[in-house]
């Protein structure tokens, strides 16, 4: 085993907009749940590039956007100038006036602490205030997760993932421990196809996979994909299109008008 670098901050930016734009289009959909009023106060939990905050802003609403990624906020500050980009940390942010709602795509599996997040949402919103989050539920890309698992016991890398996914049972538990009132909560599995052919995977995971891999030199990483790729062919990679076997856990949730 070689000692790398850590990886710092593993999202390239540019690569995310590009290739993988199907996440915030997936969010469009989420967006729907959300309702925005005119006016409100909104503010957007993992902002990423921007595209969802910035269409959170044409339904009339004041919105931040919020990422722990610098690229993240670079790329999205450099998208849509006029908006109100900030760098912080789910688990550790604060504003200075709540919001009437928070909106949360494909972000909050990459915090391995919910509760601390969970409680800074709570913080964040008015009473009567809502959550919007949609998140890599349990079951999240469990094909892809195992072949890198195994290449890496091959290796004698005994690494956990990064990820928190979540039953919907015990993350509805953790928003009413909160004090939230949970108003929907869905499980779903989304099969999802990868952009760029045949390089769908290896693109995907050049994206996502770094942090699970840090341990490992860039080079063994790409090793790694190659070979995941040829595991995984059989699985998901159908009609020239590779699919990725995501689970999604959607949630809406009030912060009540006052503490019961
Ligand atoms: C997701 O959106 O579910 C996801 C993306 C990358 C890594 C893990 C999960």
């Amino acid at each position: 085993m070689s000692a790398a670098p850590p990886v710092r901050d593993p999202w390239n930016a540019s690569l995310y907009q590009n290739q993988h734009a199907f996440v915030w289009e997936y969010g469009q959909d989420l967006l729907s749940l959300l309702q925005v009023k005119a006016g409100e106060r909104i503010l957007d939990l993992g902002c990423g590039a921007g595209q969802l905050t910035e269409l959170i802003r044409r339904q009339g609403a004041e919105v931040i956007g919020l990422d722990s990624s610098p690229q993240m906020i670079a790329q999205a500050r450099d998208n849509f100038p006029a908006l109100d980009f900030r760098l912080a940390d789910a688990t550790a942010f604060t504003l200075e006036a709540p919001v009437d709602g928070v909106f949360s795509n494909a972000a909050l599996h990459w915090i391995q602490q919910p509760e601390a997040a969970l409680e800074r949402v709570y913080q964040a919103l008015k009473p009567g205030g809502r959550l919007v989050a949609e998140l890599g539920g349990k079951g999240n890309i469990q094909t892809i997760r195992r072949a890198l698992a195994a290449l890496l016991a091959k290796r004698h890398y005994d690494l956990p993932h990064p990820w928190y996914f979540p039953s919907l049972g015990e993350y509805t538990f953790l928003l009413e421990q909160k004090g939230f009132r949970v108003t929907y909560a869905i499980l779903f599995e989304r099969p999802t196809p990868l952009e760029q052919g045949e390089r769908g995977l290896f693109n995907w995971l050049t994206q996502f996979a770094p942090v699970w891999l840090a341990p490992l030199t860039p080079a063994e990483r790409e090793q790694l994909y190659w070979q995941a790729t040829e595991i995984l062919r059989p699985q998901l990679y159908r009609g020239g299109i590779w699919w990725a076997d995501y689970c999604r856990l959607r949630v809406s949730a009030l912060k009540p008008e006052s503490e019961s």
